[in-house]
């Protein structure tokens, strides 16, 4: 087993590591000869595709956050309005979906039984079911129209990590390709994209060899109680998924929220001493996105609270409201959960590994829940 963790203590930690290369992976032979985008298995025509008129993404878990993700990109570049449902919340409220619905099912193992409810129940709608999997010929593709395929290998933590950075990989994929597929985007808008995608590996990378600093940080940590995470646009999934982590590995209470519902009730939860990590955007980006959060920032500091902050190279705004922060590498706000998410895995890792936790195999859960 040591030498399948390839030298690392934990799966975990080897799989957290390994996400440069999953990501390169699930981004490799996506292009044609001709620079088109192509997926893996459609047997979806065309025509339907391009006539869709909205897309429903369906999961559990962190695929789930993955499926938040790819709503903001996906709306984005393709202007098509996505929903993001649980699937066993799906499956049981009787959901608006038809012909022209695109139903996106992201699976890590494929055999998530709630998922495979909610694909079986799209489909008798007469959905059109897309399958985002990492694992070839599981259940879940074999019942959707079409396969988009994570090559982010075999995930053997309880916790997913690589899939998760994949599975949001694939879905930039999808949303380029309906972009292409429905003329929303120019071939070199495209490729531009698809140019900073293919940048991102490397900037993954860049984030693991500053890792030390996050993990001093989660070690001098291992006695805390209840750790909040603040998010807003691509961030808010990301809170969402490092509360998640910090959950299943370490048992500590924790909590995501959209910076901006802050004051509409969880500022109340802040008292001297709490620790919030803070994921601010690009302040290249568009609109006042950045300064916004800052302010989020500044207000919880001074309710007390112990901010620990996610920052692109280069911002300086944050530093007075900072206890510690964490820089991750510049790139486009889109595409920023891929570098964002690693500071997070690290930190619940690390903790849980201070305080003596079995971090491959979390007490009560399992790597892939085949009951409803
Ligand atoms: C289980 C795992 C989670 C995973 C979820 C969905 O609860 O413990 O880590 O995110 O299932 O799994 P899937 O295989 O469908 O991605």
């Amino acid at each position: 087993a040591a030498a399948e963790k390839g030298g690392f203590a934990s799966f975990m930690d080897k799989e957290i590591h390994d996400q440069p290369q999953a990501v390169a992976d699930t981004l490799l032979g996506r292009t044609d000869i001709a620079g088109r985008l192509v997926l893996d298995d459609l047997r979806i025509d065309e025509s339907v595709l391009r006539s869709i008129d909205k897309i429903v993404v369906i999961a559990c878990g962190t695929a789930a956050y993955a499926g938040h993700v790819a709503k903001y990109a996906i709306e984005h570049w393709c202007r098509i309005p996505v929903e993001v449902e649980l699937a066993h919340e799906f499956r049981y409220r009787d959901p608006v979906v038809n012909s022209r619905t695109l139903v996106v099912a992201i699976s890590q193992s494929g055999e998530t039984m709630d998922t495979l409810m909610a694909v079986r129940h799209a489909r008798e709608q007469g959905s059109k079911v897309l399958a985002i999997c990492n694992t070839h010929g599981s259940t879940i593709p074999r019942e959707s129209d079409a396969v988009l395929y994570t090559h982010a290998g075999p995930e053997i933590a309880v916790a997913s990590t690589k899939a998760f950075l994949s599975q949001i990989t694939a879905a930039y994929l999808l949303g380029l390709y309906l972009a292409q597929l429905r003329g929303n985007k120019f071939a070199d808008e495209i490729a531009e994209i698809l140019g900073q995608l293919r940048a991102m590996p490397d900037k993954i990378q860049q984030v693991l060899d500053r890792a030390e600093s996050i993990r001093q940080t989660a070690r001098e940590m291992v006695d805390t109680s209840s750790v909040l995470f603040l998010g807003r646009h691509v961030g808010f999934p990301v809170a969402l998924e490092g509360a998640l982590k910090l959950k299943e590995l370490a048992y500590i209470h924790a909590e995501g929220f959209a910076a901006g519902e802050l004051k509409h009730g969880p500022i109340a939860l802040i008292e001297e001493g709490q620790a919030v990590f803070v994921i601010v955007p690009s302040p290249r980006g568009r609109d006042s996105l950045h300064s916004k959060v800052i302010s989020n920032i500044q207000e919880i500091r001074a309710r007390g609270a112990r901010t620990l902050v996610i920052a692109e190279d280069g911002d300086t705004d944050v530093l007075p409201y900072a206890d510690v922060v964490f820089y991750v590498p510049q790139c486009p706000t889109l595409l920023s959960p891929l570098l964002a998410t690693v500071p997070l895995q690290i930190f619940a890792c690390e903790l849980a590994t201070s305080r003596g936790l079995d971090v491959d195999q979390p007490r009560n859960l399992a790597k892939s829940v085949t009951v409803e």
